[in-house]
């Protein structure tokens, strides 16, 4: 009897396009054994919601509406729940997760950001490359934890950065690594063949 598909939650804050490389890579099979079955927004507004409807997935908008940030992670791990979502992706979800979120889905939850961490966590990523002067930087997807971008690194791409580079042709760069990367990344979490030890994901990535 073969398996049921691994049931996945995607969260998005903006314009989606990470989600849309799922969808794309999942409805082209080259996620075996995955299904998206709900998109969430913390953002009514969001572009990528409208994207999701576009594709016939189902979406639903929570909005933080002066809540806390427990009561709005409650909120948005009910409706996950609800769905019998065992797997969340967030792809440019932009809130912090509180610890219980991350508890509800221990090593359960990936993220994307667009530097080879740790170099550059958080908010303006590609302006403090730039910043920087590095030649590389690149994109990674890693487990949610409790720290800021530092949980166990599932995979990285590194991509080059140019003299004339501006943030935004080097985001647009890098961009298009992320939606690979975060398509290969997913496929092994969902093949369940690789292993967690302290930081060190160890699986046929990379
Ligand atoms: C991506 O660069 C992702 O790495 C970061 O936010 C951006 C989201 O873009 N966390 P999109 O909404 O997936 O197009």
């Amino acid at each position: 009897m073969s398996r049921q598909p691994a049931r996945i939650g995607i969260l998005i804050s903006g314009r989606g396009s990470n989600m849309l490389a799922l969808a794309d890579a999942v409805s082209e099979g080259r996620i075996p054994g995955a299904e998206i079955v709900l998109v969430v927004s913390d953002r009514a507004n969001a572009a990528g919601l409208a994207r999701a409807r576009e594709r016939g997935l189902k979406t639903v908008a929570i909005e933080r509406e002066g809540r806390s940030r427990e009561e709005h992670d409650r909120a948005t791990v009910a409706a996950l729940k609800e769905h019998g979502v065992e797997i969340v992706c967030l792809a440019g979800y932009m809130r912090l997760l509180s610890s219980y979120f991350i508890g509800a889905y221990r090593n359960r939850i990936l993220n994307i950001h667009p530097s080879l961490l740790p170099a550059f966590p958080g908010l303006d990523t590609h302006g403090q490359a730039i910043k920087h002067g590095v030649k590389w930087t690149g994109c990674t997807v890693h487990f949610v934890d409790e720290t800021l971008d530092g949980g166990p690194i599932i995979g990285q791409r590194v991509v080059p950065v140019f003299a004339d580079d501006s943030e935004e042709s080097l985001a647009a760069r890098v961009l298009e690594h992320e939606h690979q990367l975060y398509t290969e990344a997913l496929a092994l979490v969902v093949s369940g063949r690789y292993e967690i030890a302290g930081r060190r994901v160890r699986g046929l990535l990379n």
